[in-house]
């Protein structure tokens, strides 16, 4: 399968897939079409191009979220994406983009997204003291983390002090369900928990 990766900031979960197709468990069954980014400078575009992966860009900064959406819709299309996958990708996606790509759109939030939709989950998790977060991978569509859930792994927070403890033991989980969620679904081709 053929993956389109959206990222506006960081990269890790970018990353996580990358070498997942390289030598974890999308081996031989996904490849990198692109990663894109709405944010030229984003820290992540730069790490994907080091990665080797072909890397494009198109600045949302000012534009009405409609044209911008089409555009992007249209630029990802020239790359047959089998998959579009959100990976802190800063939008919320309007029917222009999600329209050609329907049902086939994922993203993964750090939080139960029954719980928490949203920035700042991990902040959320910390404060809140909870004991135990949801990292969640989920369908996207034209709400803010409300589409059909693919899978979702617990992380215990369980004695963690700092937000950056709260954040350093979620994104463990993030890196690897990601890539397990994307393996299942393009093997089975349906939902997994
Ligand atoms: C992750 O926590 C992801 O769950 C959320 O945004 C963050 C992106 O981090 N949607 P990174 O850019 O993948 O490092």
């Amino acid at each position: 399968a053929r993956l389109a990766i959206l990222l506006s900031g960081r990269g890790s979960n970018m990353l996580a897939l990358v070498r997942a197709t390289q030598t974890g468990v999308l081996k031989d069954l996904a490849e990198v079409a692109v990663v894109f980014s709405n944010r030229p400078d984003a820290p992540g575009l730069a790490l994907a191009a080091a990665h080797g992966c072909p890397v494009a860009a198109l600045p949302s900064r000012g534009r009405p979220r409609e044209t911008f959406d089409a555009e992007a819709a249209a630029l990802l299309q020239q790359y047959e994406p089998d998959f579009v996958v959100l990976a802190g990708y800063m939008r919320i996606l309007s029917s222009a983009f999600i329209q050609p790509f329907a049902g086939r759109i994922l993203n993964i939030h750090p939080a139960d997204t029954h719980q928490h939709q949203g920035l700042h989950a991990y902040e959320w998790a910390f404060d809140n003291q909870l004991t135990e977060t949801k990292i969640t991978v989920h369908l996207v569509d034209e709400g803010l983390d409300t589409g059909p859930i693919l899978a979702q792994q617990p992380v215990s927070l369980h004695g963690a002090a700092t937000l950056a403890e709260v954040e350093r033991r979620g994104l463990a989980v993030e890196h690897e369900l990601y890539p397990r969620t994307l393996a299942s679904l393009i093997k089975n081709g349906k939902m997994m928990n």
